[in-house]
């Protein structure tokens, strides 16, 4: 009896099938990337350039967007230090650079990667808990530096440990980090409509 191996059965018809999908979901890919870059790259409508560390921010309610969103201020240059766009630029690198040599997302989350071990960093600078706006800065360059003696823990007994950070890598990090704060990440991906919200008044 000779063996009947149908065509949707057979191994080429299967290999052929995959490379097609895999060819296929390839081009979404660049197309879905093409789509996005606009709406992603530095000095978009969303993403401030990385001069705005030379500002303040704020977080505050939009009646017209009826949505929470960051607002750039007056001028509160960071550790008291102006920075051209491209000095600025070179700093906020240095702090990516430090926090993905150093696994922050390995705790942390960051723009909706990473883990949940430790709080969401993405606003981390305009958190509350930093007091004022005149000694956020020094009060997040003391815990980093040293986050076992300054924990802040919230009462979840779990403690950041010492990474060691030079006063330079901490002070590049706060600076990424306040230029992540100023990111508009409301409504992305961009073309998925936004849940409504309550005024928070
Ligand atoms: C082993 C896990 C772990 C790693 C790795 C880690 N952290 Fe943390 N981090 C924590 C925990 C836990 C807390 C909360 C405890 C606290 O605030 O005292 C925290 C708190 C923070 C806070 C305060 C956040 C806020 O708004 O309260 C900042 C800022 C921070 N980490 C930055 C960093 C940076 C930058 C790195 C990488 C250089 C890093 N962390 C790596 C565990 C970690």
């Amino acid at each position: 009896m000779t063996n009947v191996v149908f065509w949707w059965s057979s191994e080429s018809f299967w290999k052929k099938t995959a490379i097609w999908v895999t060819a296929f979901m390839f081009i979404v890919l660049i197309v879905l990337t093409l789509d996005s870059l606009p709406k992603i790259s530095v000095g978009s409508e969303h993403v401030p350039a990385y001069s705005v560390i030379n500002h303040r921010i704020g977080y505050e309610f939009d009646k017209t967007r009826n949505i929470q969103a960051p607002v750039i201020g007056p001028e509160a240059p960071l550790f008291g230090k102006k920075l051209s766009e491209k000095d600025a630029e070179a700093l906020v690198t240095h702090g990516k650079k430090v926090i993905q040599g150093r696994n922050c997302m390995g705790c942390h989350t960051l723009l909706g990667n990473g883990s949940y071990f430790a709080p969401d960093l993405t606003k981390s600078w305009l958190d509350p808990g930093w007091g004022s706006e005149g000694i956020r800065e020094e009060l997040m360059l003391d815990f980093l530096l040293n986050p076992t003696d300054n924990a802040r823990s919230f009462g979840s007994d779990r403690t950041m440990p010492n990474l060691h950070l030079t006063e330079r890598e901490a002070k590049a990090v706060i600076a990424y980090l306040k230029w992540m704060s100023s990111i508009d990440t409301n409504g992305f991906p961009y073309n998925f409509p936004v849940i409504e919200q309550e005024a928070l008044q």
